[in-house]
């Protein structure tokens, strides 16, 4: 029995050192990743929104939304999933802008959250 907790001890201590091993170098690659959190199964209004809050919406809302793409809703949202425009310029490939305009790449595991929630359907969850 006590080496099943002594076991299991070491297991808790060793991953939670590779998790921060793993954070520390994700940060050196992806500036700003180690805010982000991988998310499962990324819901719409927890996980998707609060990010295009966070690196989008002050251009994509409001009454005069830059290029006229508003994102701060899951009805206008849906338009740029459905035409490829918002993981083109998410992802910088070539043929669209490359979005967030005027700064850094988002880092990939944002990209991911987003790109999951897709890929399972885009609920508005
Ligand atoms: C500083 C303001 C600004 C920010 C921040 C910004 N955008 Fe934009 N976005 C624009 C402007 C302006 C355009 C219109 C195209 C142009 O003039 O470059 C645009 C265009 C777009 C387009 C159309 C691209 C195409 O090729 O059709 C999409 C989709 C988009 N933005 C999504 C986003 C997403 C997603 C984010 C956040 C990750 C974001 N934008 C952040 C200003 C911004």
């Amino acid at each position: 029995m006590k080496r099943i907790v002594m076991a299991s001890l070491v297991g808790l201590v060793s991953a939670g050192l590779l998790t921060a091993c793993y954070y520390d170098k994700e940060e050196i690659l992806y500036p700003g990743s180690a805010n982000c959190t991988p998310v499962e199964a990324p819901a719409f209004n927890t996980d998707v929104l609060p990010l295009l809050e966070k690196k989008c919406n002050n251009c994509h809302s409001g009454s005069f939304p830059s290029g006229g793409i508003s994102l701060d809703s899951f009805a206008e949202v849906m338009k740029y999933v459905n035409n490829g425009s918002l993981m083109g310029s998410i992802n910088q490939s070539s043929g669209y802008v490359a979005m967030p305009k005027n700064a850094g790449k988002m880092p990939a595991c944002e990209v991911a959250n987003i790109q999951k929630w897709i890929d399972s359907g885009a609920s508005n969850n």
